[in-house]
């Protein structure tokens, strides 16, 4: 089992070893941006990926109800109602990467804003929903959903460009295997919780607690070094939601395992609470 107690303060590099550091941490946030960068376009092209992918997909669909977000019936989706009588589901999927959970939950939603440090990876998520913006057959999907580039995880105000409506009283805040490369997950809870509208839901899919590997891998280093929690447990994510003023706390395993570059063995969770 994971021999760490992780500080939340502290991010750990790829010997173990951690330094100070906060959520406006520069060197930590370009060490992110850069590999995240550099994986954008072939985030699910391997075989472990996908397995992944498919095997996160899955767990969300299986627990939609759970979530406690009362999303649009996709069934109902091409039915025409009156536009300005339509339900409005608003998501911002933070740290959105490609859109993984954009993906999942589809046309559950009627908004999604993604936001991600890397530019590349915003670029993924826009060609990947943004047809309209693209060519025809570029984008896999017709969603009203689109990223852009930024960080709102600051100990300052978060920048002028995400003041507007358009970023605020979301009824999903959703952080999808992001939440360990927050190195202050106090402050990136509190900053997301305040995006969210009076009774929406905020919601991570991350890993149990777990040890990290002797990873001698370069590709496993280079990743290991944009981690700053190897993982959380039910306690300290109850304790971190609370003080963010969430309540209903709940979390629901999946069961089964990944495996990260098909070595990394982790159990991903599911956690929500619902702000007041
Ligand atoms: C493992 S990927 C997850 C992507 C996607 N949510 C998914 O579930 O597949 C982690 C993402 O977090 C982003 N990220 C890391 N730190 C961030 C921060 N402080 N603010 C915004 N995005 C961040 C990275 O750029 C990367 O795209």
């Amino acid at each position: 089992m994971a021999g760490h107690s992780n500080h939340p303060d502290k991010h750990h590099g790829a010997h173990g070893m951690h330094h100070g550091g906060h959520q406006d941490d520069a060197a930590f946030l370009e060490t992110n941006r850069n590999h995240w960068n550099k994986f954008a376009a072939s985030y699910s092209s391997e075989p472990w990926q996908k397995d992944m992918l498919n095997k996160v997909n899955a767990f969300i669909y299986a627990n939609i109800k759970w979530i406690g977000v009362d999303f649009v019936d996709p069934s109902t989706t091409f039915e025409v109602t009156d536009p300005g009588q339509a339900k409005k589901v608003r998501v911002l999927d933070y740290a959105c990467g490609p859109g993984t959970i954009t993906h999942a939950l589809s046309s559950r939603a009627t908004e999604y804003v993604g936001i991600d440090l890397s530019e590349n990876m915003v670029q993924a998520y826009n060609l990947r929903f943004n047809s309209a913006t693209t060519d025809a057959n570029s984008g896999d999907e017709f969603l009203n959903a689109h990223a852009e580039v930024g960080n709102l995880l600051t100990t300052e105000e978060p920048p002028e460009t995400f003041s507007g409506a358009k970023y605020h009283d979301f009824d999903l805040v959703v952080v999808g295997l992001g939440f360990h490369h927050f190195s202050d997950v106090r402050l990136a809870t509190k900053r997301l919780v305040e995006r969210l509208r009076p009774g929406g839901v905020f919601l991570i899919l991350d890993f149990v607690t777990h040890a990290m590997e002797a990873e001698e891998h370069p590709e496993l280093k280079a990743t290991a070094n944009t981690v700053a929690h190897h993982g959380f447990s039910e306690q300290e994510l109850k304790e971190i939601f609370a003080g963010a003023g969430l309540r209903g706390f709940a979390i629901v395993r999946m069961g089964d395992e990944v495996y990260i570059r098909g070595k990394s063995k982790r159990q991903p969770f599911m956690a929500r609470g619902s702000k007041i």
